[in-house]
């Protein structure tokens, strides 16, 4: 079985990731404190960037092809090879539905 070391940066938290599992349930069993929410690639909740490395994530049906090369949907990437993940790091297309979502609470507040 090939595995790969998966490092957070920030944290500096570091797991071994068996290219046949998810980070995602890597993380759950390290105890490790990976966002998650549908578990099935639609939510981005379990979004993280990829500083370096690669996965596979054919069922990360929440990104775009573009997007797939630069974050990971923990739930559903398996590592390709060592990486570098920062978590809490979405796409711009959901960054921005974030911002606009703020920006109509904080107007519904006044
Ligand atoms: S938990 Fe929803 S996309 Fe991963």
């Amino acid at each position: 079985m090939t595995e790969h070391t998966v490092e957070f940066v920030g944290t500096g938290e570091r797991i071994t990731v068996a290219e046949t599992e998810t980070i995602l349930s890597r993380c759950l069993e390290e105890g490790i404190a990976q966002e998650y929410s549908c578990r099935v690639g639609m939510c981005l909740a379990c979004s993280a960037e990829i500083l370096e490395g690669t996965v596979t994530q054919p069922a990360a049906r929440g990104l775009t092809e573009a997007e797939a090369e630069r974050y990971a949907l923990t739930c559903m990437a398996r590592p390709t090879s060592d990486l570098k993940l920062e978590r809490g790091k979405y796409p711009p297309s959901i960054e921005e539905d974030i911002e606009s979502a703020n920006g109509d609470t904080a107007a519904a507040d006044d």
